[in-house]
């Protein structure tokens, strides 16, 4: 959740809101943004930075830079920009200033945007409210109010909308229902043009959820958690089960879900684990004793209870419940949780708990088969109060994640991995920027960035950090240069190369959003309370910027809206005019492609080669045993990439070395040493792993290619093969956990010491990305949201809006808080 606050309003993205629980994957952006019209300002509580800060190393091991470097260099104005954009600048007035409006983009590049404003006041037990819903066909220059269409309804935003998959063109909003047996729904199949009202024969808990794999066919929960399904696109509706807790889509048309035999979801721990391939028509118990699920690409994961106390481990399944492994991570008790961080094909993040209220854990990344693991990172900042962590995947370039950990003197620190978690160092300082007060040495810090956490602990940052798959290289966020992260003061910092280097772009916060494919980047500062009219462009990746008054009636700035995908050039300035007599939204369309004039040519774009500041030698670069060189613009030209525009890869294999591989179980590296060596005593200790059955599994020579290593030839580790099964002894599990798997094998069990194993990588895509609102998303990223597990153990911990496909945005709106912060 991006609560963005200042000025009296508050800017944020519904999403995926978790509550508590093992396994809340990460939402990344969704297709939708809401903005806020606050009663109060916020108070900023004054925080002083904290002032004993743990050094970090002062002698980071980021030996890459970026190769073209041109700080320094003079910039160009854009001649004659302001009439080209006073031309291109559409404004609308909306008759209503409702408390909130949501926007929902509709499909891909075909410019329909929803917009629905919600007023409502709670009154006694009833809640009032009313709600108008605006269509635009063309990137928001215009609007039509269509309110009619849905015979003036009142539209729930927090669940109200949700967008069919891909270009499906479905849209289907909740009308508020509070105190019925039944609920309506209405349904659009062209793209928001028309919609037809159905009556459903429950109360709606959750977002409907289509499948990615048929959008119409749908999915919800009953506030009496009964599962629903309709085959039709909401017509007609049957019931599939009682009693389910938490319910998500697998693949292939697969419905898995939890479910309390004994009539509470707040029962952890005594859940079974239920899953159906036919729709319902067959149902098949796949784990006993469950206390949470959780889904991430082709992985399954489940905890359950190891019957030993409270403690609770991971079983982790590749055929949708069939059979299972036990994960060999660390069990937790019951104050502690799983999450996973990120998934990809290959492998897994994931973050365990530390036992207490420490705000910490560490990430650990799995091997392809999702049983071993390697800690990764210590010290994770994952708090366990506002559920945040600032974990990030920088989708602008393979392979760099960055997060945050919280110190020994309890400040918090930003580190970067650019090999996928196998090693994490602190972000370079940027050229020419002294260090702030929380450095000891004025020359000698890092550059920290804020991201879920400093905006959960409302520091002045409206932004999520910003990347683009479309944009190699490209990064822009808030952050401070200095030891730890300062709760005083942010500014906008980008990155072109992935984040190993980093220079200044603006001074203060701002909101930002990327065109074109990072050919053109906006950004309109954040001021508080003061009115805005100027928008800052930048068509040279973040270095000059220039500035255009978009209009000579200032208005309240409530936040940036975009295309998902960052492939527009037009972008929407929304805010409201609030006079005496009136006080109404508006929003400020511009189109920025009559600035670039020219589309871009072969000579506009120059080779670049990712993860290497030296292009020229052979063994650099190479990334999970391949390299990728990209064509990318040149910074000094001003053309237009285009909404076609394709990046240009071009991968080679790398040799293979020791380091492409991760250390199998019963191995482990010495430290500064590539080889894997046989754990000593590995035998007679008893530690929980165990491995469900294949034969195949068993047998190992200690190493194990990376996840998604590619690498080819040069140094392959050759050693004698040895067969686990004889370390094996026979019961770790019990039996009762693993239920309905064709269980003839044999389940065998290795024991284990668990010792740091190796590094190996990830990526992890968001469930959600795909299906949820078409892979069109609002450009700002969250990471995963999560509570505390046992802090409000209540039923609604339990509740569906947690699962991925629920765009169930809870809102996180202090609005009078003065709370401290950042202690
Ligand atoms: C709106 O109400 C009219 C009359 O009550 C009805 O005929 C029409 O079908 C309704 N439209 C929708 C979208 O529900
Ligand atoms: C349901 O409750 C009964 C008694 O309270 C208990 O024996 C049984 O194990 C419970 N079953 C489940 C699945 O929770
Ligand atoms: C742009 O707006 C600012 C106030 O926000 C004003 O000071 C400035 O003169 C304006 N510039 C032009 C060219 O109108
Ligand atoms: C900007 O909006 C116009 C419609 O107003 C549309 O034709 C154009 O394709 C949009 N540009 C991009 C790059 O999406
Ligand atoms: C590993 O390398 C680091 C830095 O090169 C060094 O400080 C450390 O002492 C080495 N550790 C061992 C066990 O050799
Ligand atoms: C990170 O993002 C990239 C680009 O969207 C994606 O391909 C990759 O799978 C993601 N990795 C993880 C671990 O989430």
């Amino acid at each position: 959740m991006g609560p963005l606050l200042r000025c009296g309003f508050l800017l944020f993205f519904l999403g995926t809101f978790s509550t508590g629980l093992d396994f809340q994957s990460g939402s990344e952006s969704l297709g939708r943004s809401v903005f806020v019209r606050r009663s109060n300002a916020a108070k900023i509580a004054k925080r002083s930075a904290s002032s004993s800060l743990m050094g970090s190393s002062p002698d980071h091991r980021i030996k890459r830079r970026s190769a073209d470097q041109q700080q320094g260099a003079s910039c160009q104005q854009h001649q004659g920009f302001k009439n080209k954009l006073d031309a291109n600048t559409h404004d609308y007035s909306f008759n209503d200033l409702s408390g909130s409006v949501s926007l929902a983009w509709v499909g891909d590049g075909t410019g329909v945007i929803l917009a629905l404003t919600t007023f409502q006041v709670p009154f006694f037990m009833l809640r009032f409210g009313q709600s108008k819903l605006y269509r635009s066909e063309d990137y928001g220059k215009s609007f039509t109010d269509v309110t009619a269409s849905i015979n003036n309804t009142f539209i729930r935003s927090e669940i109200g909308i949700a967008i069919g998959p891909e270009n499906s063109g479905k849209v289907i909003l909740t009308s508020e229902v509070s105190g019925l047996e039944e609920s309506r729904i209405f349904v659009s199949v062209d793209f928001g043009k028309s919609f037809t009202s159905r009556d459903l024969p429950f109360n709606l808990l959750m977002q409907v959820s289509y499948n990615p794999e048929d959008p119409k066919v749908l999915l919800v929960l009953s506030i009496s958690y009964e599962l629903w399904l309709s085959q039709d696109f909401g017509s007609n509706w049957k019931k599939i089960h009682d009693m389910v807790c938490l319910v998500k889509w697998g693949r292939k048309n697969t419905i898995i879900f939890t479910s309390a035999n004994n009539g509470s979801c707040s029962d952890r721990g005594m859940l079974e684990l239920r899953k159906t391939t036919d729709y319902g028509k067959t149902i098949k118990t796949v784990a006993n004793k469950v206390y949470s699920f959780g889904l991430g690409e082709r992985f399954l994961f489940a905890s359950v209870m190891t019957g030993k106390g409270t403690l609770r481990n991971i079983l982790v399944s590749v055929d949708q419940g069939e059979t299972w492994n036990t994960a060999q991570l660390p069990p937790v008790g019951h104050e502690q949780f799983y999450s996973i961080l990120a998934t990809n094909e290959d492998m897994v993040f994931m973050h365990v708990d530390e036992p207490g209220d420490s705000g910490f854990g560490t990430i650990y990344v799995s091997d392809d088969r999702g049983t071993v693991y390697s800690k990764s990172l210590e010290r994770h900042l994952y708090t366990t109060t506002g559920g945040d962590t600032d974990f990030t995947n920088v989708t602008s370039l393979r392979g760099v994640f960055f997060t945050s950990i919280l110190a020994e003197d309890n400040s918090v620190q930003s580190v970067v991995s650019f090999d996928q978690g196998g090693e994490w160092v602190p972000l370079r300082k940027p050229d020419n920027i002294k260090c702030d007060a929380t450095a000891r040495d004025p020359d000698k810090c890092s550059l920290h960035i804020h991201a879920a956490y400093s905006i959960a602990m409302k520091l002045k940052v409206p932004m999520l950090p910003l990347s683009e798959p479309n944009a190699v290289g490209l990064i822009i966020a808030h952050g401070s240069v200095g030891d730890a992260i300062s709760v005083m003061h942010s500014d906008v910092y980008v990155s072109n190369d992935g984040g190993y280097s980093w220079t200044k772009a603006l001074d203060g916060p701002h909101h930002y959003a990327i065109l074109d494919s990072g050919g053109l980047l906006v950004a309109v500062e954040d001021r508080g309370e003061e009115l805005i009219n100027q928008i800052k462009f930048s068509t040279d990746e973040g270095q000059c910027w220039s500035v255009h008054n978009f209009t000579s009636d200032p208005i309240f700035f409530t936040g940036l809206a975009s295309e998902p995908g960052a492939r527009s050039m037009n972008v929407s300035i929304w805010g409201y005019r609030d006079s005496l007599l009136s006080q109404y939204w508006v929003s400020f369309t511009i189109d920025f492609r009559e600035l670039l004039t020219r589309v871009c040519e072969d000579k506009d774009y120059v080779q670049w080669l990712a993860h290497s500041d030296d292009i020229s030698d052979p063994n650099d670069g190479c990334m999970l045993g391949y390299k990728e060189k990209f064509l990318r613009l040149r910074k000094d030209s001003v053309c237009w990439n285009g909404r076609d525009y394709e990046i240009n890869k071009q991968p080679t294999p790398c040799p293979c070395t020791l380091d492409d591989f991760l250390c199998d179980f019963g191995y482990y590296r010495k430290e500064n040493s590539s080889v894997c060596e046989e754990q000593p005593d590995l035998k007679g200790k008893v530690l929980e792993f165990c491995l469900n059955g294949k034969e195949e599994k068993l047998i190992t020579s200690g190493y194990r290619k990376i996840p998604g290593d590619k690498c080819e030839g040069g140094e392959v580790p050759v050693r004698k093969e040895i067969d686990l099964r004889e370390r094996c002894v026979s019961d770790q599990v019990t039996p009762e956990l693993q239920v309905g798997s064709h269980s003839s094998r044999s389940v065998a069990i290795v024991v284990a010491v668990v010792l740091v194993m190796l590094l190996s990588v990830t990526a992890g895509v968001v469930f959600v990305k795909k299906y949820v609102c078409g892979g069109r998303f609002l450009v700002h990223r969250y990471s995963v949201l999560q509570q505390h597990v046992e802090a409000n153990a209540t039923d609604d911990m339990d509740e569906p809006l947690e699962t991925e496909h629920t765009q169930n945005g809870k809102i996180v709106f202090h609005d009078d808080s003065d709370e401290e912060m950042l202690e």
